[in-house]
């Protein structure tokens, strides 16, 4: 499946590198590949830029935003969010709705096991406000590897 990964960060990078191993066609979205590319800092949090990144996965494209969300069958947005709305108007709306199946079907790849689907958009709200507690684990734990569980 052709998939555009909105975002070189972090999150970004995870997901282009995994998906690209399971057999995807991933292109990376971006706002300027050369500057992208010319980038050598990491970001605050100490994460390598892109362009460190890349040269271990080359088989995932980068792209502008635009020409990444042209080319997707699915469109993963991974952008901060105060400039997401802006990134996604780019991928045009046909490429936004309907995929409830495919993103079942990459998730189960990605290992996850029991999805529950909430619904559109309008619903993300809800999981966000697991933030709060997911942090306060964190702390408590000493470790942010742990996973939440509904137990039904
Ligand atoms: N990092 C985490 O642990 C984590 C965990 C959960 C959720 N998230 C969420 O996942 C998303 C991605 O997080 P991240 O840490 O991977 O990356 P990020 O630093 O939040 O975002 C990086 C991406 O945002 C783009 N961007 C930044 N400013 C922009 C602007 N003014 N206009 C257009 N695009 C802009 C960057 O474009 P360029 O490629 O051009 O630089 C880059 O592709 C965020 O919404 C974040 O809140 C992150």
């Amino acid at each position: 499946m052709k998939i555009a990964i909105m975002g070189t960060g972090m999150v970004g990078q995870e997901l282009a590198g995994r998906l690209a191993v399971l057999g995807h066609d991933v292109t990376v979205g971006t706002r300027d590949i050369a500057a992208t590319m010319a980038r050598t800092e990491p970001n605050p949090v100490g994460i390598p830029p892109f362009s460190a990144w890349s040269p271990a996965h080359p088989d995932v494209a980068l792209a502008t935003f635009p020409d990444a969300a042209a080319g997707g069958e699915v469109i993963v947005n991974a952008t901060v969010g105060s400039a997401s709305l802006e990134v996604l108007r780019l991928a045009g709306g046909r490429h936004l709705a309907g995929k409830m199946d495919t993103v079942t079907a990459l998730l189960t790849q990605l290992g996850h096991t029991d999805i529950i689907d909430l619904g559109g958009i309008s619903t993300a709200r809800g999981p966000e406000m697991l933030v709060k507690i997911w942090l306060e684990l964190w702390d408590a734990l000493g470790t942010y590897e742990f996973g939440i569980k509904i137990v039904r």
